[in-house]
This record gives structure tokens, C-alpha cells and sequence, in this order.
């Protein structure tokens, strides 16, 4: 009797989970594996949901943005049973191995799971945050970071036209690579990340700086994780403090733009308009290298789960695809580490 594969899709949605879900489908058909979509991430195995996935399924679904399994931020381990349920689904659905795609939540709970259960999982990562360990790159980044710098780009001709400064709020929760990335490529005039929070005052001497020298406009990104900094040491991080959290503890963010373009406005007289990217950035097709980048990471993952590997990731480094322990790609975050904030900050003011 043929071995069965589950797939499921954790977290946040983000463009290439279905690129992902593709490749694990038609190299498992290939290999003689059945495949079945466990609907909207751990949700789908504690419930126990699931639909056939075969290659038909799949087809033409490679360009598509979000994940046709569904996705959801369940935690089964604050679930009441949510463990014991979720192991004795995995068994009366004849699974074999099990595909987790997913951010440091949803391989944090696959680790767990197999760590403590010894559930034949693998890992793929994926996150428009870029934030995972063990992998130079998340799929999902690329499609994120190229959406931001177009609204950049665009956001540069308004700008000018009207004399303003523009704040583009993008996302990243906890790590600033997007902010980093996208305002690197689109010529930010200041970039204000968590893991560097330059002062309030210090992000409106640049703008001064850059308007004294003749310029009467200037882009500002910020991540939605950055923190209010003011040179008397006081820090306030918006939207965190009054939302709820999900159950992996995580604060709901965004509006930093908003307090920040008040601020500068007020503090420098410069008129100051705010956008907000939000969603956008994970919505719709990903990228040619986030397609190519999820369709490798898929073909490792079905590679892993045939050869019985489990407890792996599959993982991006240098130019090459491997596995690493799930248990090390999720023991941190990867931050933005300061040499790339000096790229950044080469061109503020
Ligand atoms: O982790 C991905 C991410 O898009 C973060 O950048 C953001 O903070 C969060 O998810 C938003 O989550 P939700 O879709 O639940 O609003």
C-alpha cells in the first residue's frame, strides 16, 4: 500500500506555499507517496479536516499567492487535548510523515511534536519576515521586499511633487529585514528597525540634514516592530500594548507610521503623509526566485519525508538546498545584524 504524506500550511499566509505544496504533491506522486492537505494548519490535524491532494489538485496552482490548504495560528499545545488529538488524527488518517510549512511558530510546534511525541515531521520555511534561523532566506521575503519597493518608488514621485515626507510602515513584526531590504533598494532617506532604534529626535536631524542640502522631500520606512525611541531613554511600542495576543503569545502590530509622521511633522514643520502596506505585502503571486526558492525548499521536504529524515528542515545556504535540525532553526530569531544596518544608513539625510 502506498505511504502517505499530510501537508499543512501554519501562520501567516505568504506567497509560495503553494509553489511549496506543488512540489511536495508531484515528487511524492512520482515516488509512489499519496498526499493529503491538512486544512488550515495544526487546526486541520487536531480536528482532524484533510482533503486528497494529487497532482491533479495542484495543477496551475504554482503563480497563486496564499495556500489552498489554508492557514490558521492554532497552537495545539494550549488546546485542551489539543496534543493527544492531533497524534490520534495523524494515526486514523494513515499518515506516514507530515510536511509543515511554516514560521518559527508553526516548526517551533513540529519540533516540539517531534521532540517530545517522536512525529515523523519535516520542516519548510517559510515567512515574508525573513526571521527564521538555520536558512539564509524564507520564501515569501523576495515577493515582500519587491512589493514594498515598488510602493517606494512610487511613493518617491508623490513626494516630490508635493515637498512632503512620506512614512511607509512596512511589516516584520520582531526583525527589520524587510524595512532594510525594501529601503535600501527604493533609496530610503531613514530606515527605523527594532534591532537598531535610532531616536525619534536623530531620524529628524537626517530629514533637516537632507532638506538643508536642497531637497524638499524624503521617503522614511519604518517596521511595524520599531519602538518609539527619544533621546531622554523613553521607548513606546504602538499598537502592541492594547491588542490581544494569539495563542502564540504575539501582540497584533501596526500604527507606528501614523505616531511617527505626527511626530516628525511637529517636530520638523516638513507636511508628512503616512502609508501603511500591511497585507499587501503577502498577498498575490510571488516572485520568480520566491517560486523557485519554495519549489526546491518542497523538493528537499518530499526528499526528507521519503527518506525518513525526520526532525529536519530544509534550508537555504549560499547557493545550495539542505537540511538542518528544526530543533536549531527554531531556537532564535535571525535578526538584521548591524553590518547590514551600515548599508542602510550610508545613504540617510
Ligand atoms: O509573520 C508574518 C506577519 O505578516 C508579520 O510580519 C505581521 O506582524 C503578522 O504576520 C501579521 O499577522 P496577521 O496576519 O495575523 O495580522
Amino acid at each position: 500500500m502506498a505511504k502517505t504524506i499530510g501537508i499543512l500550511t501554519g501562520g501567516g499566509d505568504c506567497p509560495g506555499l503553494n509553489a511549496v505544496i506543488r512540489a511536495v504533491v508531484r515528487s511524492s506522486d512520482a515516488a509512489g507517496w499519496d498526499c493529503v492537505g491538512v486544512r488550515e494548519g495544526w487546526r486541520g490535524l487536531v480536528e482532524g479536516i484533510f482533503e486528497d491532494l494529487g497532482p491533479q489538485e495542484v495543477s496551475g496552482i504554482l503563480p497563486r499567492g496564499g495556500t489552498i490548504v489554508g492557514t490558521s495560528r492554532t497552537n495545539p499545545f494550549k488546546l485542551d487535548r489539543g496534543v493527544e488529538r492531533l497524534l490520534q488524527n495523524f494515526r486514523d488518517r494513515g499518515l506516514d510523515a507530515l510536511v509543515a510549512i511554516g514560521g518559527e511558530d508553526t516548526l517551533g510546534v513540529a519540533a516540539r511534536l517531534y521532540r517530545e511525541h517522536g512525529l515523523p515531521v519535516v520542516g519548510v520555511p517559510k515567512t515574508i519576515d525573513n526571521d527564521l534561523s538555520g536558512t539564509d532566506y524564507t520564501f515569501g521575503f523576495d515577493t515582500a521586499v519587491t512589493i514594498a519597493t515598488e510602493a517606494i518608488d512610487r511613493l518617491h514621485t508623490t513626494a516630490e511633487s508635493h515637498n512632503r515626507v512620506m512614512v511607509v510602515e512596512v511589516m516584520g513584526r520582531h526583525a527589520g529585514w524587510i524595512a532594510v531590504m525594501s529601503g535600501i533598494a527604493g533609496g530610503a532617506d531613514v530606515i527605523l528597525i527594532p534591532e537598531q532604534p535610532m531616536t525619534v529626535e536623530a531620524a529628524c536631524d537626517e530629514l533637516r540634514r537632507r532638506h538643508a542640502r536642497g531637497k524638499s522631500f524624503s521617503i522614511v520606512v519604518v517596521s511595524e516592530g520599531y519602538e518609539l525611541t527619544y533621546e531622554s531613554g523613553e521607548s513606546q511600542l504602538v499598537g502592541g500594548e492594547a491588542r490581544p495576543t494569539d495563542q502564540f503569545g504575539h501582540v497584533t502590530l501596526g500604527g507606528v507610521g501614523e505616531v511617527l509622521g505626527r511626530e516628525i511633522e511637529q517636530r520638523t514643520g516638513f507636511e508628512t503623509r503616512v502609508t501603511v502596506l500591511g497585507h499587501v505585502q503577502r498577498g498575490g503571486t510571488p516572485t520568480a526566485r520566491d517560486r523557485v526558492l519554495a519549489t526546491r525548499f518542497g523538493l528537499k521536504a518530499a526528499e526528507l519525508a521519503h527518506e525518513g529524515r525526520f526532525g529536519q528542515m530544509a534550508a537555504l545556504r549560499g547557493d545550495d538546498v539542505v537540511a538542518v535540525s528544526l530543533e536549531e532553526a527554531t531556537a532564535e530569531l535571525k535578526l538584521v545584524p548591524p553590518e547590514w544596518f551600515e548599508v542602510a544608513k550610508a545613504f540617510f539625510g
